[in-house]
């Protein structure tokens, strides 16, 4: 099982690294433009937070095959290991096999159906990012895309892996382990949902009032 953070925000990275077994970070356009950075910058100081060892991923702009390979290239000769998202269109798709056949790893990303991400997975990209919040929020079933698409790739594409993106809820974030997605990428605000119970905080004030009020003292 992997673990992403759906973010390029440093101080969110540098906290939540420390917290959690991350595989790495995945970014979008929207994600970078949040930022303020010049993409480059943020990429490098997004890996030497987490290390080269993590992966980390970035997305192309353009929107026909040749602009998205340059693209990719340019984003692979600056950032070492990067993983290229390209959305899967059909320009997205010719785009993935000609980066597929130059040993550039991508992830095909804006996946709204099981087919869709299942060509991306038969076009060689190394991940599938099906849009869980966004399919539920068309009125669509974002955990049964994720469970059809990781269905059909252990059937036919074992190398490749579901990364299930785009939630708000941490119910959606299970509901996709439990459907089988190997791999999960979430933003800060729904990691901070799963740590941040007030439940939890409530428990051990009980816990500490108990203590103290038997043993006058606030430690073992
Ligand atoms: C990941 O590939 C997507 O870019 C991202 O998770 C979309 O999430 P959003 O729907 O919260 O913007």
């Amino acid at each position: 099982m992997e673990l992403f953070l759906d973010t390029a925000n440093l101080a969110d990275v540098e906290r939540l690294a420390k917290i959690l077994p991350i595989h790495g970070v995945t970014t979008n356009p929207s994600i970078i433009a949040k930022e303020k950075r010049p993409l480059l910058s943020a990429l490098s100081e997004l890996q030497q937070i987490i290390g080269k060892d993590k992966l980390l991923f970035a997305q192309t702009i353009a929107h026909d095959t040749q602009g998205m390979i340059k693209e990719a290239q340019y984003l692979r000769e600056h950032i070492d290991n990067l993983i290229v998202k390209i959305p899967v269109t059909a320009e997205g798709l010719s785009a993935i096999k000609a980066l597929t056949q130059q040993g550039i790893p991508t992830l095909g990303t804006a996946v709204y159906g099981a087919g869709q991400g299942f060509l991306a997975a038969l076009a060689g990209a190394k991940y599938i990012a099906p849009y869980v919040n966004r399919i539920d929020a068309q009125g669509g079933d974002g955990i049964c895309a994720v469970r059809e698409l990781n269905t059909l790739l252990r059937l036919h594409k074992p190398e490749t892996k579901v990364c299930a993106a785009s939630f708000r809820t941490p119910r959606q974030v299970l509901d996709c382990m439990l459907a089988g997605a190997g791999s999960v990428t979430v933003g800060p605000d729904v990691i901070e949902l799963f740590i941040q119970d007030p439940a939890v905080f409530a428990a051990i004030d009980k816990f500490d009032q108990d203590w103290f009020r038997a043993f006058n003292k606030n430690s073992l």
